[in-house]
């Protein structure tokens, strides 16, 4: 493989060690590939599945070894809304922001959460528990007003009940 990178062997050793060697053979094996944006969502895809977001060094990394400029691998992701630059809670909230759960109360429900966890779209709690999405229909609309928690959904959800969900999930993260 040939470089315009004289000191090739630093620079693919500090990778390994913020990206870790599978995903630097990952990058290695689509570096040089047609459809260059392709293949540089595929590697963010794959290195936020392996660390939960995109910090700033695995975006360094990643402009290196693909040889693309830092500028446009922030541009990338940060363009597309399923990247995550900030790291995530231990539970994603999701709250269904479509018309059906709104209809129902889902802004009501939503403020309940932003109270009770101090914090509001996109953030994470201070203790790293939870992180808040709003989120289009989820396709159970009949559940309406409905919020996901990871990959469990809680349908028919009244502001009162909030406190005890979020408690209940609190003390699955100190299990
Ligand atoms: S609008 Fe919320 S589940 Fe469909």
């Amino acid at each position: 493989m040939s470089t315009c990178t004289d000191n090739w062997t630093e620079v693919e050793a500090a990778a390994k060690l913020v990206l870790g060697e599978p995903i630097v053979a990952f990058i290695e094996a689509r570096r040089g590939q047609a459809h260059p944006e392709s293949q540089l969502i595929a590697v963010l895809h794959r290195v936020q599945a392996e660390y939960g977001y995109l910090a700033d060094a695995h975006l360094d990394a990643v402009a290196q070894l693909m040889q693309v400029p830092a500028a446009k691998v922030a541009g990338v992701a940060s363009f597309y809304h399923f990247f995550r630059l900030k790291p995530r809670g231990k539970f994603m909230i999701n709250v269904c922001l479509g018309t059906a759960c709104y209809v129902k109360g889902a802004e009501r429900v939503a403020q309940k959460i932003i109270e009770e966890l101090g914090i509001t779209w996109g953030e994470t709690s201070k203790d790293g528990v939870f992180t808040l999405e709003g989120t289009r229909c989820l396709g159970t609309c009949g559940l309406a007003p409905v919020v996901m928690i990871d990959e469990q959904i809680h349908g028919e959800l009244t502001p009162d009940q909030v406190p005890a969900l979020l408690e209940s999930y609190l003390k699955k993260s100190r299990a």
